[in-house]
């Protein structure tokens, strides 16, 4: 008995000394995050994990192992983990465990932002909408309520990382933590409650004894020891509130989020790159990208008002996982650039000198000898000569070189190295199980959602309600329903002239149906009003309004409050005398959700499926499913939902979201092509105007079995369900570069100068590589090596060309995954001296 003890004691010892070696001890000072006594030089990039599948998770993780990263972020999503409250839900696309431990199996670490409001274009913030509905609660205030339920959660998902050992401290991968979200760009709002709510929320997070660094991000006011960070396009300018805090950038917008109705951001490499590089330059030591990958508002998790399905970003990952080129490699290559200043970056603060208008040069140096500079053109126009160091270096506008031994330059922000990858859907028509496409009208089957009040639960009020208040979001409809007499004589049956229904409301959609029939419709981001010709008849008519959200707000002081609905008034108006009537504080009938939705017709499994021709299409509220087989091949899939109007669709019972391809972008704003040089704003690059601002929607593969799968629509506005068709997302048909031969080596083969002789002389290097490892390159549509003209698809000869060219990059390539063509009149021979030469290749890959 004594013995078993004893060796169970020795064993707790070794298991003890395992876990302190395995440990690490986060901690911070004026330069950066210190990991076991060591400075880091930090590249971050966000990951949500709700916003794709657990499927997905592995090959994004080592995609951004892969591109450079350091540090996985994330938020943590309480709307999805506490549906209800005390009710949790880990589980699936939720599982935070599974997702921190796969990060840790890659090698990298994690930053936890808890929030627990969030922001993120996610569903009320990410707060549950219960918390709405507790007495008393006033939401990121002092407030007691809002404390407790906050200090609970965040507890909660403390407590589950320390039981699973995910803090750095216990030997996991998380370095730091997150409390609250840019409260510092709103909080006067809020008075001085807001200061007490702030030191509350600090000592509240630090209570919790994680045993790592927090952060609070845009609040200047963070108290010690949280470290306050930076959000936004540039934070080369930010200093934290203390001198013992490192300079850390929580938010690094790689593009920026899409709405229903708006046309698509994207934002130049050249540009994100630039910001990169300056925030290095400039003392920053951690930097993050927002997002690294975007993903998808699964299910009705987006954020209001009018967040888009799609959280694509245009950031390095896209949304279906594929890296984004050249966005992806260029970004590749300047962390590799800046990995190699790592020693000189933490071992001391830069020295900033001017070169020039716009020109500035910093330097770190340190006693030990070693020596990195980065040298920046912030001009947005003139390209410019600098003399640094007695050597002389030439910078494009907008651009930052950077030198890891203060003489040779292995990286340019504007120069990039990397190929353009196209990617296409190719359409295919939604085969349906085991039939022909031909049949596949008839392979559809419908429901019609009854038109106004049909479930036993549908109240009476006077006046009309907040939408919120009343559906506490368990669906995003809500019928407003009102019957009236009208007698023979009135106005409002003026012959030749129509009445007039008068709505106002808050958003974000409302269909007006009069005696059944859909009147007339709207939908805005804050205020919709509406004037709708209606035919009355004599007698009893109703009046029957559906009100939709599309994402309940996420962001700005009271946000919570915005509420949604039909806030009136309602008014009925004769056209030809005037008159009108206020219906607002009549007694409207309320109906929260739709029958459909009660019944679970989301799953197809119910016995009323109607599978009788003609399906009816183009008229409002119908289900309609079908069975399909999934398409072949392991490209990820989307449904193009061309062909209908506005619902929610479900695939063998999953939520893909909500589509809406009549929802037009506004033809407002768009460029041909987006000049990178210059400050970047949310909407100085757009695509897309005047077309559906998004018509294809992510249908994650693990989600789809070989045959026999399900597709159930909500169709709400009207449409024809069989336009629908399958895209699936193809890479590699083409490949584009130009390599100039001013550009820069690869960084992997930058040396510094004292190793370099003329026989180790390296030139720079034009890559290809197939995205798809399964892929080789099979054909070379184009390549010039002289002075080519043109960009991908449209590439021609210039005057100067190596009649050489196509053989070479052919013998180089063809039938290879990746190649490599040094790009140099000693590979090409010299069609044309004294001018600087480019090579131009487009290949493609199959
Ligand atoms: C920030 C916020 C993020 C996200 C971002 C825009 O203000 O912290 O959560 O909403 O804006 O994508």
């Amino acid at each position: 008995m004594f013995k078993g003890r004893k060796t169970e004691m020795v064993l707790l010892v070794i298991l003890q000394l395992i876990v302190a070696a395995t440990a690490a001890n986060v901690t911070y000072d004026h330069r950066a995050l210190v990991i076991d006594g060591k400075r880091k030089i930090l590249i971050s990039g966000s990951i949500h994990y709700p916003r794709s599948t657990p499927e997905m998770w592995p090959e994004l993780i080592q995609k951004s192992k892969d591109g450079g990263l350091d540090v996985i972020e994330t938020y943590v999503f309480w709307s999805g983990h506490e549906p209800e409250k005390t009710k949790y839900n880990f589980e699936g696309r939720y599982d935070l465990v599974k997702f921190v431990k796969l990060v840790a199996k890659a090698g990298l670490y994690v930053h936890l932002r808890i929030g627990p409001y969030v922001c993120a274009e996610w569903n009320y913030g990410g707060f549950p909408v219960w918390l709405h509905f507790v007495p008393g609660i006033k939401f990121r205030t002092d407030n007691e309520p809002f404390k407790e339920e906050m200090q609970k959660f965040t507890t909660k998902i403390v407590d589950l990382m320390k039981q699973e050992k995910l803090y750095a401290s216990q030997g996991g991968p998380i370095i730091l933590s997150q409390i609250e979200n840019e409260y510092g760009n709103i909080d006067s709002a809020y008075g001085a409650a807001a200061k007490s709510y702030i030191k509350w929320s600090a000592s509240m997070a630090l209570s919790l004894d994680t045993g790592v660094p927090w952060n609070m991000c845009q609040q200047a006011d963070a108290p010690e020891p949280m470290i306050n960070t930076c959000n936004g396009f540039y934070c080369d300018q930010f200093t934290p509130n203390s001198k013992n805090k490192p300079k850390m950038w929580t938010e690094n917008w790689s593009g920026w989020f899409l709405g229903f109705g708006d046309p698509s951001p994207y934002r130049p490499v050249e540009d994100l790159a630039f910001a990169v590089a300056r925030f290095y330059q400039r003392g920053g030591t951690f930097q993050n990208y927002y997002m690294y990958h975007g993903g998808t508002n699964f299910d009705r998790t987006s954020g209001g008002p009018l967040i888009s399905t799609s959280y694509d970003y245009d950031a390095p990952i896209d949304e279906y996982g594929l890296v984004r080129q050249p966005k992806w490699g260029h970004l590749r290559e300047l962390h590799k650039a800046i990995k190699l200043c790592e020693d000189a970056l933490i071992a001391t603060d830069p020295t900033i000198t001017s070169l020039g208008s716009d020109l500035e040069a910093a330097v770190y140096k340190t006693e030990s000898g070693s020596c990195a500079a980065f040298l920046a053109n912030i001009g947005t126009k003139s390209d410019a000569t600098v003399t640094f160091n007695g050597k002389s270096y030439t910078l494009p506008a907008w651009s930052v070189s950077i030198l890891p031994d203060c003489k040779n330059v292995a990286f340019n922000t504007a120069k990039i190295n990397s190929a353009t990858e196209s990617t296409t859907f190719a359409h295919q028509a939604l085969k349906p199980d085991g039939g022909s496409s031909a049949e596949f009208g008839s392979q559809w089957s419908y429901i019609k959602e009854p038109i106004g009040i049909s479930k036993s639960d549908a109240f009476l009020k006077p006046g009309l309600l907040e939408q919120l208040d009343t559906t506490a979001d368990k669906s995003d409809y809500l019928w407003y329903s009102l019957s009236m007499d009208i007698k023979g004589d009135e106005t409002f049956l003026d012959e030749g002239s129509k009445a007039v229904l008068h709505i106002e409301s808050l958003g974000q959609v409302v269909y007006a149906f009069i005696n059944g029939k859909l009147a007339g419709s709207g939908n805005g981001k804050q205020k919709i009003s509406l004037d709708i010709p209606i035919n009355l008849v004599p007698g009893k008519n109703t009046i029957d309004l559906l009100s939709v959200t599309v994402g309940l707000a996420n962001y700005g002081a009271f946000f919570d409050l915005v509420g949604a609905g039909i806030t009136g008034p309602v008014t009925l108006k004769s056209s030809k005398s005037g008159s009108s009537i206020d219906l607002s504080s009549q007694k409207w009938t309320y109906q929260v959700g739709l029958k459909g939705e009660d019944t679970g017709l989301a799953t197809g499994d119910s016995s009323e499926w109607v599978s009788k021709s003609p399906l009816p299409t183009k008229q409002p509220l119908i289900w309609y499913k079908t069975t399909f087989d999934s398409p072949s091949g392991s490209e990820p899939v989307a449904i193009d939902f061309t062909g209908t109007g506005k619902g929610i669709a479900w695939v063998n019972g999953q939520s893909i979201g909500r589509y809406w391809p009549t929802s037009i972008a506004r033809n407002d704003g768009c460029v041909d092509s987006c000049d990178y040089r210059g400050a970047y704003r949310a909407n100085k690059c757009l695509k897309n105007c005047g077309k559906p601002s998004q018509t294809l929607y992510h249908v994650p593969r693990s989600w789809l079995k070989p045959s026999g799968n399900t597709l159930v629509l909500l169709e709400e506005m009207g449409g024809d369900p069989t336009q629908i068709s399958f895209a699936t997302k193809q890479t590699g048909q083409s490949l584009c570069l130009t390599v100039s031969q001013a550009h820069l080596p690869p960084v992997d083969t930058w040396t510094s100068d004292s190793k370099i002789s003329n026989r180790t002389k390296t030139y720079p290097v034009l890559s290809l590589r197939c995205p798809v490892s399964s892929q080789v390159i099979s054909s070379i549509k184009f390549a010039s090596f002289g002075t080519p003209k043109g960009s991908c698809g449209s590439f021609s000869k210039g005057r100067c060309s190596s009649s050489r060219s196509l053989s070479i990059v052919r013998k180089a390539c063809v039938g290879l995954r990746s190649c490599n063509v040094e790009v140099s009149t000693r590979v090409f021979g010299d069609p044309c001296r004294g001018v600087v030469k480019s090579l131009a290749v487009e290949a493609s890959c199959s």
